[in-house]
């Protein structure tokens, strides 16, 4: 039964977040919001991470490396004593039609957007607070709807991956009391979507019933809901954030 209280979104005061994708938009945003919220955090990035604040550890990571992966949490956890939160957020895009795409650069996207993932997820299992820890991975709306040569197959199918490898963690530490989560973004105003012209700005646009994109607010916004108590009971998730682009999932 409720106490009729509101408890603000998250708490994270005493807790400890671990992001990596810090250097781009919407990992930005979750270290944003994670300080906010009280949390320390381990920031990282294949570029020098832009926070000058004694609660974030700055890091280098390449998040396919994973001795790198491993020595980055280590270093998480000996400077702040714990893991509470694992938010994955590098990622990479692939471009062009499947049937020209060289098997390097299928290799490169999977092993940054999928790889990585299960890297990441193996080596903060020791660490992650039990019971309380949660880790949230980034899919993508190309994970549903089959993507386009705008992203690429690579991109599409790693993403698609990572729905059942947030199933298949969430089921195995559900025990533990860990939950595990994505979210799937559709267009989100990053970076990543310089690469695209104004004709494809606009064709975009225009396939979103709700007419915008997303903001990396909104998604880091989800993301520490994800990590809340508000959210519990609820493990294995796929958060849609695509602006109606997707519907049917
Ligand atoms: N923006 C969108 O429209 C959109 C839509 C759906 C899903 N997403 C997903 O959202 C996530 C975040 O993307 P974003 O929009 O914030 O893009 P972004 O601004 O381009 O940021 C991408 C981040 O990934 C990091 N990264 C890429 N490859 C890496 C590697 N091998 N090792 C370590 N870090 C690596 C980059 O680090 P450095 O810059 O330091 O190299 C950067 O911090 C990605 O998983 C992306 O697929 C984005």
């Amino acid at each position: 039964m409720s106490n009729g209280s509101s408890p603000a979104l998250l708490d994270a005061s005493g807790r400890v977040a671990f992001v990596t994708g810090a250097t781009g938009g919407i990992g930005q945003a979750v270290v944003r919001m994670m300080l906010d919220a009280g949390a320390q955090v381990a920031a990282t990035g294949r570029r020098a991470v832009p926070f000058d604040d004694e609660n974030v550890l700055p890091l280098t990571l390449e998040v396919t490396d994973e001795n790198a992966v491993s020595s980055a949490v280590q270093s998480c956890v000996e400077k702040f004593g714990r893991l509470d939160y694992v938010i994955h957020m590098a990622g990479m895009v692939g471009k062009g039609r499947l049937d020209e795409m060289p098997l390097e650069d299928w290799n490169t996207v999977v092993n940054t957007n999928l790889t990585s993932s299960f890297l990441l997820l193996k080596h903060a299992y020791k660490h992650i607070a039990k019971p309380g820890g949660v880790a949230v991975l980034c899919g993508s709306s190309n994970g549903y709807n089959g993507g386009s040569y705008l992203s690429g197959a690579a991109y599409a199918s790693s993403k698609a991956a990572l729905v059942n490898l947030t199933r298949y963690s969430a089921k195995e530490w559900a025990p533990d009391g860990i939950r595990v989560h994505l979210i799937s973004p559709g267009p989100v105003d990053t970076p990543m979507l310089d690469r695209l012209s104004d004709d494809q700005h606009e064709g975009l646009k225009d396939a979103l019933p709700l007419g915008h994109y997303a903001t990396a607010d909104e998604c880091a916004g989800a993301v520490l809901f994800l990590c809340s108590t508000h959210a519990a009971s609820m493990t294995g998730t796929n958060t849609n954030i695509s602006s109606g682009l997707v519907l049917d999932s």
